[in-house]
């Protein structure tokens, strides 16, 4: 059974009672919904590997998944678990099976005395590839090295469970690839774009009724932060500071194409990984989604007359951003995306060909307001900017609806986006001291549920860096962060599935305070890191899975100076609080 724990000395007692790690080390949690009230009754499971990664770059574990044998199973979730010892930044994690991802992961960043996690993750929406034999590439690109001492120890394993749905479950018949598809040459099939074409050519079968696409997108490098990049025209704005800020503006619209025509996209969640803007406010608690990235569904079911047809058509994923300087306002991006799709596709059984027509596309390119203002001294004839504050409005909305026939009759059936995006941001000292206030907010509807969902993501961040002149003294970086993650609706491929029925809610908030010494030299945080962060968590929703469904939860935890000193969960929902404004930026954002 489950059990409240309401302090830390009890959580801290189960550790060192059934931990088989050292129990100096320390667990690293996301706050997630629990998959179901107890995990035990499993009615087989396996480990699918067990994996070291050290000089992994590049080099990712392959190894062959093979269906249970002799089990009879409706559900399967994936349990990963990983212990870390020593330096090493966070890195991300893909997993395939077979050219098609199925969880895209972070690892948290580990400490000398070291870290271990565990993380969940329902896989039954992937059943059509769970019960054949699939090649699993598992790309953990890591650096191992003097400087670079903490390895990912990861283990992954697979628990079915036979289950009794309400309304019974009915995964996917057929899951396609939008990827790279090079699992034969043993490495990850992930695209990265903009350099990579993103499109890929299917064929379906005539026979479908429903299919939905799922996207996986994240930006790296240059773009991990894409939230806090600058319209181009500014990436010179403190000389100072050269190659501090990045360009093509902290807009960002992941885009579905079928046939080079746009069916969908999103507008991302902003993510912070273990080590982002500041490693101290993520240590025990992760940000929101690290373990789990998110995927956007884009329902392409009034597509079906036309992918229907028995011929092969392109599905294609983009990356674009705001310029202000283009015709339409949209342009590429920097380097780089990483990206996914999976096609999912539900069949007809007593159909021969769906058909119908009349597909109308009803979409209007974004539109966007923008007003800089850059500030600047003059001394002694010498021309500096001390300040550049600007805001960016977005708004989109977008229509595709058509008549399709199946062997139930005919059905209109539409996909609807309407999508909202504010970014406000003040940068002074060289740009070492900016503040953000974001928000991002939207609503879809779907073509089978008659229900509108609504998401949105505030975040409004503020960091003061002080870097080192030489390796003698420590830098720092001072960091507010106030954000949360809220969603209303229908998650599509779960309803689908049958996995939930109805609307689900979900309210999470993420209060942060930290001030971070390291040491540039050996990439590390000192004793004398401080912080405080706070999460807020609620959850609501009707399961499809009968007795051991969670219908409410909530946690409320809280970490002060690498130590969880509050960790209440309960099977009842709580009042998440609201983000606040930050100092230092003035406005709050308006969609
Ligand atoms: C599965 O069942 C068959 C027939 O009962 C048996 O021969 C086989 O050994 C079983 N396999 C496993 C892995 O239990
Ligand atoms: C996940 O794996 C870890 C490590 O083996 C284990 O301690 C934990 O109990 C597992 N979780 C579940 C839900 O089975
Ligand atoms: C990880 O695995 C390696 C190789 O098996 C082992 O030497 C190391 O101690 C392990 N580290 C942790 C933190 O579990
Ligand atoms: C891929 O990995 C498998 C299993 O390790 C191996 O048998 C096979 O030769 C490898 N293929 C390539 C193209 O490297
Ligand atoms: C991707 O490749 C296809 C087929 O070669 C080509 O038609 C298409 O223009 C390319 N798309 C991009 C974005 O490069
Ligand atoms: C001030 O910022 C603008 C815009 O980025 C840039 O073009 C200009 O060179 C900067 N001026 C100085 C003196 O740094
Ligand atoms: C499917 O095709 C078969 C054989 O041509 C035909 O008998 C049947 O009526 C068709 N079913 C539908 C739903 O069109
Ligand atoms: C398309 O719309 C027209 C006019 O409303 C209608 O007559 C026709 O039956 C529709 N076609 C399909 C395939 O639904
Ligand atoms: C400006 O010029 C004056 C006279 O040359 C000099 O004394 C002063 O230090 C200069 N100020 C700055 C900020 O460079
Ligand atoms: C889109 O959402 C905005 C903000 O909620 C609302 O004002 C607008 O009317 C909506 N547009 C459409 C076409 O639904
Ligand atoms: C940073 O680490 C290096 C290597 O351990 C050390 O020599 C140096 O003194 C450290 N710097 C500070 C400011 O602690
Ligand atoms: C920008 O930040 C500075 C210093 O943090 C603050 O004084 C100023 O009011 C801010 N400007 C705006 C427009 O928010």
């Amino acid at each position: 059974m489950f059990h409240s724990l309401p302090n830390y000395n009890l959580s801290l007692l189960l550790l060192i009672l059934f931990s088989q790690v050292s129990r100096a080390s320390l667990d690293v949690v996301q706050a997630q919904v629990p998959l179901r009230t107890s995990f035990a009754g499993t009615a087989c499971k396996q480990t699918i590997f067990k994996h070291s990664f050290a000089n992994s770059y590049g080099v990712p574990c392959v190894g062959i998944y093979f269906p249970p044998e002799n089990c009879t199973f409706t559900t399967t979730i994936f349990n990963i678990s990983v212990t870390s010892k020593g330096r090493q930044y966070d890195r991300l994690a893909l997993l395939f099976f077979g050219d098609t991802e199925i969880w895209r992961t972070s690892t948290a960043m580990p400490t000398e005395e070291g870290i271990y996690w565990s993380y969940q993750k329902e896989m039954t929406v992937f059943d059509a590839l769970l019960r054949t034999e699939q090649k699993v590439i598992f790309d953990l690109s890591s650096f191992y090295s003097d400087l670079y001492t903490g390895a990912f120890n990861v283990t992954l394993e697979a628990l079915y469970y036979k289950d009794n749905y309400v309304s019974g479950l009915s995964p996917p018949d057929r899951i396609y690839p939008i990827s790279a598809l090079a699992s034969a040459q043993n490495i990850s099939s992930v695209m990265s774009l903009p350099d990579d074409n993103g499109t890929v050519s299917i064929t379906f079968p005539r026979n479908v009724k429903t299919a939905t696409v799922s996207i996986l997108a994240s930006g790296n490098s240059a773009e991990e932060f894409w939230y806090t990049n600058v319209p181009s025209e500014y990436v010179d704005t403190f000389p100072g500071n050269p190659g501090w800020l990045y360009g093509y503006s902290p807009f960002r619209e992941v885009q579905l194409l079928i046939d080079g025509k746009l069916t969908g996209v999103s507008w991302p969640f902003p993510l912070l990984f273990t080590g982002g803007v500041d490693p101290g406010l993520w240590r025990p608690i992760v940000g929101i989604d690290a373990y789990d990235l998110p995927t956007f569904d884009i329902d392409v079911t009034p597509w079906l007359s036309l992918l229907c047809d028995g011929r092969s058509h392109d599905f294609g994923l983009k990356v674009v951003g705001f310029d202000n300087s283009a015709e339409d306002k949209i342009e590429t991006v920097g380097e780089n995306w990483w990206v996914t799709g999976a096609v999912y596709i539900w069949l007809d059984d007593h159909g021969n060909q769906t058909l119908g027509g009349n597909i109308t596309t009803n979409i209007s390119p974004p539109t966007f307001s923008y007003h800089p203002i850059l500030t600047s001294t003059t001394t002694n004839g010498t021309k500096t900017n001390t300040s550049f504050y600007f805001s960016l409005t977005a708004h989109r909305t977008l229509a595709i609806s058509s008549t399709i026939r199946t062997s139930t009759g005919s059905k209109q059936v539409s996909w609807k986006q309407n999508l909202s995006f504010s970014n406000i941001q003040n940068m002074t000292d060289l740009a070492y001291n900016q503040s953000l206030s974001m928000l991002s907010t939207g609503s879809y509807s779907d073509s089978f549920s008659g229900t509108e969902s609504t998401y949105s993501y505030p975040i409004n961040l503020y960091s003061a860096y002080v870097i080192a002149p030489t390796t003698a003294t420590l830098s720092s970086v001072f960091t507010l962060i106030d954000r949360s993650l809220i969603t209303k609706g229908i998650d599509i491929l779960s309803s689908l599935t049958g996995l939930t029925l109805g609307s689900e809610s979900l309210a999470t908030r993420q209060f942060g305070e930290s001030m971070y010494y390291w040491n540039e030299t050996i990439v590390e945080g000192t004793a004398a890191d401080t912080g405080v962060t706070e999460q807020w968590f609620s959850y609501s929703g009707h399961p499809g899975l009968g007795e051991d469904g969670v219908r409410d939860f909530s946690r409320h935890l809280k970490e002060v100076d690498d130590a969880i000193v509050t960790d209440d969960e309960r099977w009842e929902t709580m009042v998440v609080p609201n983000t606040k404004p930050l100092p230092y930026v003035e406005g709050e954002p308006v969609v």
